[in-house]
């Protein structure tokens, strides 16, 4: 019976009795993803089934029919008023390149018309474009397109997949503005730019801006976004003893080294407060290694936070230093292995060939010079008794932290155990 079938389907195409003459319809999809083929038929054949089958077009070859319109991956759906119908392919795989027929079950033998399906991957592209930025500012991302999708839509989205683009655009040239994001098209230049406002961190990563094309897939083109911290020559982390003191040492740019410099304190550069007017903030140019020191005479808790060091008013990129400033009490351990640290901070910039040094007093030490420093008082006293001297005696104990020293260092962490 169905070789029946068959025969008259050879026979039809050989006798193109094809409804569309040679047409072929060609259609592009996304492996992983889906894709439609519509088929137009004729006036009167409204009413008639409608169907997709592959290969020879067998009984068994029939994927889907409007009688039983889903099956597994398959689904068909007629638009009557348009006398289109449309096959869905869903979970494309590669085994599903290849031709496949349109048919229209009629007595006698059937229409057909020829489909062929090509499969391509859902990932863009092979040359990618590289844009740098840096929080806060704007940066315009361009897309360059042939002449002749002048007229079509553009758009951009995030990530790589070009199937899902137009769906998540972040924006297109029919809204122009959305947000952070305006699309300008310059039909001239053949290049429509998408301008991203206010950048932050999280604005980077890939792009993809595309022209949208009706019957074949989109053009795309891939874009790389880095935005970077706004800041600064670096940005370090550091803890300070509360009571001790602390000094940050704050690097510039040589040729600002007659700028005013500044220092404050706030999460953001933009409204950070100037805290050099507390008397235990002390500020001390070093013109010699490019910095200045921010002295603390005696750590608070509440001195934690952020910090800016600058030596520009304008706050240009590439002339700070973001200091984050961690406060901790000072713990008594009964272990001998306990230690004191104070902190100088510089920088591990090439620039400016200075670095973080941590100067370690282990407890032993301190208690050793404790002892020699008492033994010192009493031989003192001593002399003095004998001399039988009116000089009134008024001496401290040496406190076990002294104000800490700044130590020459190349470009390297170094920890000094003294
Ligand atoms: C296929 O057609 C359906 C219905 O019109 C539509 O929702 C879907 O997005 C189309 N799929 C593709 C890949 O174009
Ligand atoms: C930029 O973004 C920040 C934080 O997201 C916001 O506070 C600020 O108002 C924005 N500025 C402009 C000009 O949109
Ligand atoms: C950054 O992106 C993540 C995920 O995309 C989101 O959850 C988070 O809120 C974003 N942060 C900001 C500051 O926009
Ligand atoms: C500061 O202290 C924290 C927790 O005690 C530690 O993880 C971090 O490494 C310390 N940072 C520096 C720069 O010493
Ligand atoms: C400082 O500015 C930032 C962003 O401009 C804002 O999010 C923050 O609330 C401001 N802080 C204060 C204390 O005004
Ligand atoms: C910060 O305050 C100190 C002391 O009041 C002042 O000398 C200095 O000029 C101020 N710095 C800035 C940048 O306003
Ligand atoms: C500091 O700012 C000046 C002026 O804008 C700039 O020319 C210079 O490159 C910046 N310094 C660094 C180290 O980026």
């Amino acid at each position: 019976m169905w070789s029946l079938h068959n025969l008259l389907f050879t026979l039809c195409i050989v006798l193109r009795c094809v409804t569309t003459a040679v047409e072929v319809i060609h259609v592009t999809g996304y492996v992983g993803r889906e894709v439609n083929v519509s088929c137009s038929y004729d006036e009167g054949y409204e009413s008639y089934e409608k169907y997709l089958c592959k290969n020879d077009c067998g009984n068994y070859d029939v994927l889907i029919t409007t009688s039983n319109p889903v099956i597994n991956k398959y689904g068909i759906h007629d638009d009557k008023t348009a006398r289109i119908f449309t096959a869905t392919i869903s979970d494309l795989h590669s085994v599903d390149a290849g031709q496949y027929w349109c048919g229209v079950t009629r007595t006698g033998s059937d229409i057909y018309t020829e489909v062929k399906l090509e499969l391509v991957r859902d990932n863009c592209c092979d040359t990618v474009t590289k844009v740098q930025s840096y929080e806060g500012y704007s940066e315009s991302v361009s897309c360059p397109y042939e002449s002749q999708y002048q007229n079509s839509l553009k758009y951009i989205c995030r990530g790589t997949r070009p199937s899902t683009c137009l769906q998540q655009a972040l924006i297109t040239s029919d809204t122009k503005s959305n947000g952070r994001f305006t699309l300008d098209d310059d039909k001239v230049s053949g290049t429509f730019t998408v301008t991203i406002n206010n950048l932050t961190q999280n604005d980077s990563g890939s792009y993809l801006c595309g022209v949208h094309r009706n019957s074949e897939l989109d053009i795309f083109t891939y874009v790389e976004l880095e935005v970077q911290e706004w800041c600064c020559l670096n940005s370090i982390k550091i803890n300070g003893t509360v009571g001790h003191p602390l000094t940050l040492r704050c690097p510039y740019p040589a040729q600002n080294w007659d700028y005013k410099k500044l220092f404050c304190k706030g999460d953001h550069r933009n409204n950070c407060t100037n805290v050099t007017s507390q008397r235990r903030f002390t500020l001390q140019d070093d013109a010699y290694s490019n910095s200045f020191l921010v002295r603390i005479t005696e750590l608070e808790a509440a001195d934690a936070g952020t910090y800016w060091c600058g030596s520009d008013s304008q706050w240009r990129v590439g002339n700070y230093t973001k200091i984050q400033l961690s406060v901790v009490f000072l713990q008594h351990t009964t272990t001998e292995n306990f230690t004191t640290i104070l902190e100088i901070v510089g920088l591990n910039s090439t620039d400016v060939p200075d670095a973080t040094v941590y100067v370690v007093f282990p407890a032993r030490s301190v208690l050793l010079l404790l002892l020699l420093c008492a033994l010192v008082i009493v031989h003192k006293y001593k002399y003095y008794k004998l001399k039988e001297a009116e000089v009134p005696i008024s001496r401290h104990p040496p406190k076990a932290a002294e104000e800490e020293e700044l130590s020459a260092a190349d470009s390297h962490q170094m920890t000094t155990h003294v």
